[in-house]
Parts: structure tokens; sequence; C-alpha cells
């Protein structure tokens, strides 16, 4: 790497907002803690476990959805948007957690849903019940049919998970849904359905909640006006703002009503967009200060371990953040994506699965050519670079123990509507990241709960639990556990510059308080300078005269 390139950020450094830099824990609640023994994760999990999180010294927790929902799409079918499962708890559980996790001086941000609900949720029913032409059915999409009766459904487009994009029901009419049938997609244009999402905003917010995770952000306003394309002439319209389904230029009226509701607050609440769009440029417009503030940067999820791809991605995402104020994010694994420890075991992009013939086989390779053992120590590299960069960091539950993707789960128990439909997400689904934490390495279900899991654990599980890392100054969870803390005095301004290393496989970095992060992509050390400073951190073996082999260093100035 050659040329050394300063990058600014304008964010007023001296009262920066809580997030800019936070690193946020996304809990998947159904499989975190089970504390009442049904096999589920619950709420009171949550709250057993906040001695835990405080430890791991994380800044916020993100929740996935743990509202009412038949688990359709775990969790992603919301019945009710202002209540709590009764299987994870009730609200006062959730106060509690909230007032837990605040004495602790972690925030909370949950999930919003707000594309589609279940096709329990009580509107759904009404429609239903209410025929065609109704108030009622005006808050979904409902269309006639195609052909001589109506029994063709109106466009031929597909599903995110596979199979049709609209569903028949009784009377005849068809109603549209991006994700699984059971989770039917909100007409935006309907000012009911606006309302009523202010009011969920309020409500949590109302509970102390500090920030909202918006789900499928992009996807909320469509142009459904007849003739509609068909799924040909779909794919060629460009998604830069006036797309029919996707990423319009008109979604942005909604968020900037929802920051009215955000800023009323006092710390105004956060929001972050997951916004699947085509350019930074797109992405940068759900991050705006008038909208929801941020925006996830999933640029990382489908890049390899590869030096050249994260110089470039990072210098991107910097200069994104530039131009919108916010700061960037980071993330390397979520609970819809293969665990980035196993993503780089695998061949390069063999995280993703692709299908042949009818079998669906590992990009790279067959499972059997996981490297265990690499993957994770690429992992571990990955993580140190990313919490030293300026931006906030998303971390996924499991990742601070090293956790592997689970692959022995059977049809029979995959509950992923994604398998079943053979849509997206690499053809077996998501259920392999989405396995019940092991808390011991012995006992019932790894000390999950007491009663078993919801999905089946494997036995090399053991090595991994949180009992079996605490008293292990070389595991994962310590090595996160000391980033973590040691973050705290290395994450002052938003700003980095690059430093010339020499090296192709090697990226080198200088924060604004001298600290410095190494990482070296190659399998060769990387020699450092006698003056450079003090090694602090690394995420692999011992470095102090050189960086070895897929690793990263955090250095700090000698005084
Ligand atoms: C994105 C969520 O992350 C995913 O888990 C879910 O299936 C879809 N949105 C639909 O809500």
């Amino acid at each position: 790497m050659t040329d050394a390139l300063v990058i600014e950020t304008p964010a007023d450094q001296e009262t920066p907002a809580w997030w800019r830099q936070a690193v946020v824990y996304q809990i998947y609640p159904r499989s975190f803690a089970d504390a009442n023994g049904d096999g589920l994760g619950d709420i009171p999990g949550i709250l057993s476990r906040v001695d835990y999180l405080a430890e791991l010294g994380v800044d916020a927790v993100w929740l996935s959805p743990f509202y009412p929902s038949a688990l359709a799409d775990g969790g992603y079918d919301v019945a009710d948007y202002r209540d709590v499962d009764p299987r994870l708890g009730t609200l006062a559980d959730f106060d509690a957690m909230v007032e837990a996790l605040h004495a602790r001086g972690i925030r909370v941000v949950v999930d919003i849903v707000p594309n589609h609900t279940s096709n329990l949720h009580a509107w759904f029913q009404e429609a239903l019940a209410a025929g065609r032409g109704s108030a009622a059915r005006d808050r979904y999409i409902f269309r006639e049919g195609t052909g001589p009766d109506g029994s063709e459904p109106p466009t031929d487009w597909q599903s995110t998970f596979g199979g049709g994009a609209w569903e028949r029901v009784e009377d005849g009419q068809w109603y549209f849904h991006h994700f699984a049938v059971e989770q039917p997609d909100l007409n935006w244009a309907n000012p009911e359905v606006r309302e009523d999402f202010l009011e969920t905003l309020r409500f949590w917010s109302d509970r102390g909640v500090d920030g909202f995770r918006i789900d499928v952000a992009h996807m909320l306003t469509k142009d459904l006006a007849d003739p509609l394309p068909s799924s040909v002439e779909l794919e060629a319209i460009p998604r830069d703002g006036n797309h029919p389904l996707f990423d319009r230029d008109d979604v942005h009226e909604v968020y900037a009503e929802w920051r009215k509701v955000f800023n009323s607050y006092d710390p105004p609440r956060t929001a972050v967009a997951e916004a699947w769009v085509e350019t930074p440029e797109r992405r940068a417009k759900y991050a705006s200060a008038d909208g929801l503030g941020q925006a996830f940067n999933f640029d990382l999820l489908v890049a390899d371990f590869d030096a050249t791809q994260f110089r470039t991605l990072i210098t991107v995402n910097l200069a994104e953040a530039l131009v919108t104020g916010s700061s960037t994010t980071w993330v390397l694994s979520n609970h819809d994506v293969t665990r980035h420890a196993t993503r780089y075991g695998l061949p390069p992009l063999a995280g993703r699965r692709v299908k042949q013939g009818t079998e669906w086989v590992a990009a790279g390779g067959p499972e059997d050519q996981l490297d265990r053992e690499g993957g994770l120590r690429r992992a571990r590299a990955a993580t140190l670079l990313l919490l030293g960069l300026p931006g906030s960091t998303y971390l996924y539950q499991g990742e601070e123990l090293g956790l592997h993707e689970v692959a022995a789960i059977t049809a029979e128990q995959r509950q992923d509507p994604a398998f079943f439909r053979g849509g997206a997400f690499d053809g077996l689904g998501r259920d392999g990241c989405r396995v019940p934490l092991p808390w011991t390495a012995d006992g019932a279900s790894f000390g999950f709960g007491s009663a078993g899991s919801h999905l089946p654990q494997p036995a090399w599980f053991a090595e991994y639990a949180v009992d079996a890392e605490a008293s292990d100054p070389a595991s994962t969870l310590s090595f996160y556990r000391r980033a973590l803390a040691l973050r705290h005095e290395l994450q002052t301004g938003e700003t980095l510059e690059w430093l010339e290393t020499g090296r192709e496989d090697v990226l080198r970095f200088v924060r604004p308080n001298g600290w410095q992060v190494v990482t070296n992509f190659g399998t060769e050390p990387f020699a450092l300078d006698a003056d450079t400073g003090a090694v602090v951190l690394s995420s692999g073996a011992d470095a102090e005269a050189s960086v070895p082999g897929e690793t990263t260093v955090w250095i700090a100035p000698t005084a």
C-alpha cells in the first residue's frame, strides 16, 4: 500500500452523540437465554445476563423482534407492535430489562418492522373479513388476479424467500408479500398506516428505548399503479428513486415524519436503516440527519478477507459519512448471514451457497472444507480491524465466543422460510447462525435453558461455552472483552490516516490520538519498526517486533 490518505469527518467532536462510535450487540432474543425453560429464549433470560453484557463492554444492545408472532419468519412477522410475545415475557419484564441495562450504562435499540405485518395481525384479519374494496383492505396491497377467472396472480413477481409474491384469499383477491406468505406488505400510501407507526415509535420511546433498527427501510413505499410490469421489466428498471418497489425517493417523507418523533425526546432517539440499496449515495439518504440518521453498511458481509477489498470499502464508507454527517457502521455478522468465522474458513466467497442442479452446495466447496482454526483466526483479525475504525460496530451474539455456523440441522428441524421456499440467503437458510448460545460447557442445552433448545446445538458448542472461555485468557471471549475495554481509549476523533506499508496485503492506519492499527492479511510476518509504539493487543499470537500472518494489532504511542 503506497498512498497516504487523510480522511476527515465533520462530526461535532466536542459532544459526539452516544451512537456515533458505539459498539452495539445484537441479541436474537429467542436464542439468547431461556429463563422459563420452554426452549425459547426470553426477556427475563436477557435480564439474567445483563452482567455478562456489561462485562463484555458493549455500549448498546439491539433486540431483534420480541413481539407477539407466530414465528413464520423468526419474529419478523409481527402480530402486535406494542406488546411482548407471551412466550418471551411481559411488558413489565421488558421495563425491568431496560432499567437493568440502563443501570449498567447499556442503551437499548429495538427492531421496527414496518414493511409488513404478520397475517395474524388484527388489521390483516380485519382485511380478510371485510372483503374487497374495504378500508381494511386498503391498509394492505390487494389486487384482482389475471386470467379469465382471475385465478392467475396479478404479476409473475417472486418473493425474496422464493415462490410467487402474491397469495390468493378466499374471495379471490390476491395480496402482495415481499417476504413469506404470512408477511403481507402494508400500504404506506394509507395515512392510517403512517399514523400507527408513529404511535409505535412513541410507545417504545416512552418506555425508555434509546433507538430503533428499521427492517428493510428501503421497501416501504411503492408505486403499484396499473399496468404492473412483468418481473423481467421490473428487473430492468433502475433502482434510483423511482422504482415501483425498491428504494423510492418518497420513502424519505416517511422518515422525515419519524425524525420529528425521535427529536421530540431528550436525548433524541436514534435509528439505523437496514437498506440494501444500489450505491453508497443511495444509502446516504437513509443516514441523513433529517431522516433515520444512520444506515447499515453491509459491504463487508459480501467481501473476502482481503486487504484491497477492505481498504476500498473502508475508504468509500468513511467518505460517505463525510457527505451525510452520520457515522459509518461496520458489520461482519448478523442473524441473516453465515457467521464470519465460517465465511473466512471456507474458500473465498464460499460463505454463501449456490444451487447446483437441485442441490445447494457451498459456493467454494463442500462444508468439510471448513478450516475452523483459520476461519476464526481471520475473523478475529477482521474484528479487531473493525473495532479500530471510526464509526459504530454492530456485533452479533455468539461472535464474541468465536462461534461457527451450525450446519448439522435437518430439514425437519429447520425454521427459516427461506429454506423451505428455496429462496435467497444461501439456500440452506439462516438457522445455522440462530442456534441458541452455549453458556456452560455441561448441562442441558449448554446452559441456554432447562428444557432443550429450539434449534439443535452441536457437541462442539462445549468448547465455545461462555464458562469455558471466561476463565481462559487466550479465548475469543477474553479477546473481545479486552478489545472493547481498550476501544474506549482508541476512539477519539472520527478520522484515520492510512500509512505506507510497502505491502499489498498489509493495511495500517493511525487515529488522531496516535493509536495505530495494523492488519496483516497475508501469511508472511510484517516487521514493525522499533519506535512504532507498544503493541497493546493482538488478535492472534503475541506480537512485538512483527505482526504474524492473518493478525491485527493495536499499537499505542509510547508517551
Ligand atoms: C430483514 C431481516 O433482517 C430478516 O431477518 C427478515 O427475514 C426480513 N427483513 C423480513 O422482515
